[in-house]
């Protein structure tokens, strides 16, 4: 799979993911905490390849001011969900009314920013990366989500067991 499949399947799996989480109701809090965590590392593992690997290759490729501009704005909107969306999402009571709310801000901010990538960001990395590079970028890519993967559940419970120890979430959060 050349880079670019790759990512497009995984903008698949976490659209689908965040489809049926925001499918489900506020009695369904087995199965939201089940999605949560797939969604969680899914998407952990898919915007640390591309922070990691494509984007530079992207950047450093491009050469033209909207090539930088794109490549900041993604960075950004990986920011705006990994960093300040998603947290406030895994710190919501998955039975509480708040956290179907919040399952859908994530969910269209993520449609968003894959939905730019698609259309702006890898039309022009076609046209920038050659073929074999984007060959090799994706065997880089593909080896090095299979290692973040893998290290997922472990980051949970290290994640789980820091939020235990701080005490009950802040209100806004519950
Ligand atoms: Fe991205
Ligand atoms: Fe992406």
């Amino acid at each position: 799979m050349n880079a670019i499949e790759l990512l497009k399947a995984d903008h698949e799996k976490v659209r689908r993911l965040l489809g049926e989480l925001t499918d489900t109701t506020s009695r369904a809090e087995k199965t939201r905490t089940q999605l949560l965590e797939k969604i969680r590392i899914e998407l952990d593992a898919h915007t640390t390849i591309e922070e990691e690997i494509f984007y530079p290759a992207f950047r450093e490729a491009g050469g033209k001011s909207d090539d930088e501009e794109m490549y900041f704005e993604a960075l950004e909107e990986h920011r705006a969900a990994g960093d300040l969306v998603l947290p406030d999402l895994l710190a919501t009571d998955v039975t509480s009314e708040k956290f179907g709310g919040r399952a859908k801000v994530l969910k269209e901010l993520i449609e968003h920013h894959a939905g730019e990538e698609e259309k702006e960001m890898f039309p022009r990395a076609r046209e920038l990366l050659g073929r074999e590079q984007l060959e090799a970028l994706g065997m880089r890519m593909e080896e090095r989500k299979q290692e973040l993967l893998a290290a997922g559940p472990a980051m949970m419970e290290q994640l789980k067991k820091q939020l235990s120890t701080q005490g009950p979430a802040p209100r806004s959060l519950q």
